[in-house]
């Protein structure tokens, strides 16, 4: 058997190879301590093992992702999360039980086994049992991997294998292809501090989801919408595309785009309308790939007119990500 990964090499990355020889190899990429990409249910994500100090580093590194900037923890069962947290209270204990494994993440007080460069120093961790097979397989194997998304700090999330290859061109790392991801966009990220829970994210467990279940459960737990400082990472501006993107609250017309090119001291010639539709799921499992794909066609501009229907559940979550894609929101 050929002894290939020392961070594998550009030749191995070009060659196609796939199954189950492909999931062996980004093991043992992980257990070298090089860095992987991984399909989620969510996005791909940029994996590395927590107890891997040089698979860390690199993350940050090959990312260009500021310290300050904690990653999140994915595991494959509630043990293994239980075994990185301190505290592990009844209503996170129900609320794992209703979303896990899913696209939610649980902020808990972390024991001193996890390292502070994993959490940029914060006291707290998050954590993630994902339900994509492909990524338990890798994990039932390494143990718990530390893994942001798979994209440039800023930049938009990969929801495609192909994505995350095109983002680290330029590195030597192994992709695990598990075809396009099914919510599309990034975990619910939520913190409970004792009798608070706190929604750092909005994603796919939506508040109302959460509440359902507490309420079911006879629990009349407090709720609060936390800033981006309290989630280092979920900046103002995030997720953006290469080009601009503009948020509009009616259809484009010809004041908007003199508006728009004023704004942005530009002429444009080709602005195109990423076009959401009305169902929620749908417009978030293709919200990245469609941003991708505009750009790449040429668009100068790319612009989304916000309907009054579109609102509440997914909704949030959605809107949440084009806000802090957008470079500005014409009324
Ligand atoms: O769906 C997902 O969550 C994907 C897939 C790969 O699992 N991962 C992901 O990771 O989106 P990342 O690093 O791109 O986003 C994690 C977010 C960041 O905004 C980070 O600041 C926040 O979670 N976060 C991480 N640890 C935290 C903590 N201890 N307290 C508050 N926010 C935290
Ligand atoms: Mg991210």
């Amino acid at each position: 058997m050929t002894t290939v990964p020392q961070c594998v090499t550009n030749l191995l990355k070009m060659a196609q190879i796939i199954g189950p020889e492909k999931l062996n190899l980004v093991v043992r990429s992980l257990d070298e301590g090089c860095v992987a990409g991984i399909p989620t249910e969510t996005v791909y994500g940029l994996a590395a093992r927590i107890d891997r100090p040089e698979g860390i580093e690199k993350i940050f590194r090959v990312k260009e992702r500021p310290f300050f900037d904690p990653l999140i923890v994915h595991v494959a069962s509630v043990a293994q999360a239980q075994s990185l947290v301190k505290v592990w209270p009844t209503e996170v204990d129900e609320v794992a039980k209703a979303f896990w494994p899913g696209p939610l993440t649980l902020v808990l007080p972390k024991t001193g086994d996890v390292s502070p460069w994993i959490t940029s120093g914060l006291e707290t961790v998050g954590i993630r049992w994902p339900k994509h097979e492909l990524a338990l397989e890798v994990l039932r194997k390494t143990g718990p991997l530390a893994a942001p998304s798979a994209n440039k700090f800023g930049r938009t999330s990969p929801t495609t294998a192909a994505h995350v290859a095109a983002e680290f061109q330029q590195e030597d790392l192994l992709v695990l292809d598990g075809g396009p991801c099914e919510i599309g966009l990034e975990s619910t990220v939520l913190g409970f501090d004792g009798d608070t829970f706190k929604i750092y994210r909005p994603g796919a467990v939506t508040e109302e989801l959460l509440e359902g279940v507490l309420r079911q459960k006879g629990f009349t737990t407090k709720w609060v919408r936390e800033s981006s400082v309290a989630s280092p990472g979920h900046l103002q501006h995030h997720y953006m595309p290469t080009v601009p993107l503009v948020l509009l609250e009616r259809d484009l017309d010809a004041e908007l785009i003199q508006e728009i090119e004023t704004r942005l001291a530009v002429t444009l010639k080709s602005p195109a309308e990423l076009e959401l539709g009305m169902e929620a799921t749908l417009a978030a499992r293709k919200l990245y790939e469609e941003m991708r794909q505009l750009v790449s066609l040429g668009s100068d501009l790319l612009y989304v007119v916000r309907r009054p229907e579109q609102k509440g559940g997914l909704w949030n979550a959605i809107w949440d990500r084009i806000e802090r894609a957008a470079t500005f929101t014409l009324r």
